[in-house]
């Protein structure tokens, strides 16, 4: 069925200037964009977004990384999207990330993974709202 997922291009990729790269990843698998945004996560943000791993030993490095330089938010539409944006990232830790996935290709560290995604539809509903209120949404 078709579904939305958020996905965020984490400050490592922003560096790296391979945003678009990225983008024509989504879109070459039918993924649409619906929604995006550039900004610089407060901590505050960073903390609330990712407090489902705020008890997890690696939270102060994740949200530290998170708030060291712009990301690129972006809701994503088309049939499967959860699962599809899933596979074309590849696993969390790039070392493990299967050839021709983004992280396999732009990921540096467990931390610094390039891409975000969404992992379940009710994850996916809740990170979409966090960063995108219905009227900049652009479903077509
Ligand atoms: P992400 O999909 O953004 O969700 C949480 C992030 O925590 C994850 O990608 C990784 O970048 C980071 N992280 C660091 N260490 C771990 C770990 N041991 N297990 C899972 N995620 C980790």
């Amino acid at each position: 069925s078709v579904e939305r997922t958020l996905s965020i291009i984490k400050p490592d990729a922003v560096a790296k200037n391979v945003i678009g790269q990225i983008i024509a990843r989504f879109e070459g698998a039918g993924l649409k964009v619906i929604a995006a945004r550039m900004m610089h996560l407060s901590r505050a943000d960073a903390e609330r977004f990712y407090a489902v791993h705020s008890a997890r030993p690696f939270f102060k490095d994740l949200v530290d990384f998170m708030i060291s330089g712009p990301v690129f938010v972006q809701a994503l539409e088309g049939e499967n999207a959860i699962q599809k944006n899933r596979d074309l990232m590849g696993a969390t830790d790039p070392k493990k990330a299967e050839k021709g996935t983004i992280r396999a290709d732009f990921a540096d560290s467990i931390d610094a993974n390039a891409v975000h995604g969404s992992d379940a539809p009710e994850t996916a509903k809740a990170e979409i709202a966090f960063f995108f209120p219905e009227i900049n949404i652009h479903s077509r």
